[in-house]
């Protein structure tokens, strides 16, 4: 047989296929899961190019109107929530969709018919205060499942230990998307010249250390003093800093070079400004299945935090195992 070397015929393994592989080792799967991820990947596809074009199509800026976190949407916000609602909408599977730009979760198919359905929860575009400037932007998703008996807030309101799924898609010079089905962490990018997602990593591992902190450090003033003391420790001991501002460009750096990912307690936001079920819950399940750490307080792992509220705020230290118990170390003595 002639083999070719062209990076045509090479082989890949898209998202669809990824999905469909996960579906073969669990003989009682449906079908259900997998056609949910295709939703958000097509979703993610259409934010990315909606996100490209925004200047040309002149859909950057405010849109008028504040959501229920009090910030200022902008139409790429509402043009995001607007993607994933309808998509997700439309697939059986879905029972309930919860999201940063909805006051209220939608409940879509919440009677007890006896099927078991999902609950998928979001924040359409993270960081979309970036937009303007061309900066990264992402979406962060959350996938939990819900028995059909179980009431809809029930099935919302579960910790993220019991997430089924999570992941983000970043739109930066490429389009990303990490992924974890519950055993490791996998990232895709997004092929434009053939429309799909394909892995180019496998069991993602985060690196134990790097000296690099991300935060806010312009709130440093009104941090609780152990946040204060661990930026003096790291600041003598040869620490780097980046911020982009967008939870997804600073844990996606985070991820693949290691660091830690803060947003701690400040006047303004005294618990956190992160909420918890769309932002520090994937971002948390995908730090730990990578091998690191995601903590809302010393001894205090994100995922083991009973949420009382969808939009709920958290504090947050994640990333590098090591860089994670610096900071402990700092918060504690
Ligand atoms: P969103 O755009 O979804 O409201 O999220 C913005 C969040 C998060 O992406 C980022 O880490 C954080 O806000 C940045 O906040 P500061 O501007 O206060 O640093
Ligand atoms: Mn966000
Ligand atoms: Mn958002």
């Amino acid at each position: 047989m002639t083999t070719t070397n062209s990076s045509a015929t090479r082989h890949i393994v898209t998202l669809q296929a990824h999905a469909l592989a996960h579906q073969a080792q669990h003989p009682d799967a449906s079908g259900t899961f997998s056609w949910i991820l295709s939703a958000v990947a097509g979703s993610a596809k259409r934010i990315a190019a909606a996100v490209r074009r925004a200047r040309l199509e002149d859909v950057l800026g405010s849109a008028g109107e504040t959501n229920v976190q009090g910030e200022t949407q902008q139409k790429l916000d509402v043009i995001a929530n607007e993607i994933l609602l309808q998509t997700l909408s439309e697939r059986e599977g879905v029972a309930v969709i919860a999201s940063e730009e909805n006051e209220e979760p939608v409940l879509l198919r919440v009677e007890d018919d006896g099927q078991s359905r999902y609950c998928v929860l979001f924040d359409p575009l993270d960081g979309s205060s970036n937009l303007d400037i061309c900066g990264s932007v992402g979406t962060i998703f959350s996938i939990l499942s819900k028995d059909a008996a179980t009431p809809a807030a029930d099935a919302i309101l579960q910790p993220g230990k019991r997430q089924v799924a999570a992941g983000y898609v970043l739109y930066g010079s490429s389009t990303v998307m990490v992924l974890t089905i519950g055993s490791g962490v996998d990232m895709f990018v997004l092929d434009p010249s053939i429309g799909a997602f394909v892995r180019v990593a496998q069991g993602l591992r985060i690196p134990p250390t790097n000296k690099c902190y991300s935060l806010n450090e312009a709130n440093r003033r009104t941090f609780p003093e152990g946040y204060q003391k661990y930026l003096d420790w790291a600041q003598s001991n040869g620490y780097s800093s980046r911020y982009v501002g967008a939870m997804v460009g600073d844990v996606h750096r985070v991820l693949l070079q290691g660091g830690v990912f803060m947003y701690p307690p400040t006047a303004k936001a005294p618990k956190g400004k992160l909420r918890l079920m769309y932002e520090a819950n994937p971002m948390a399940m995908l730090v730990e299945q990578a091998g690191g750490k995601a903590l809302a307080a010393p001894g205090q792992r994100i995922l083991d935090v009973q949420p009382e509220a969808v939009h709920q705020r958290c504090s947050v230290i994640l990333g590098s195992s090591a860089e994670v118990d610096a900071v402990v170390a700092q918060l504690a003595g």
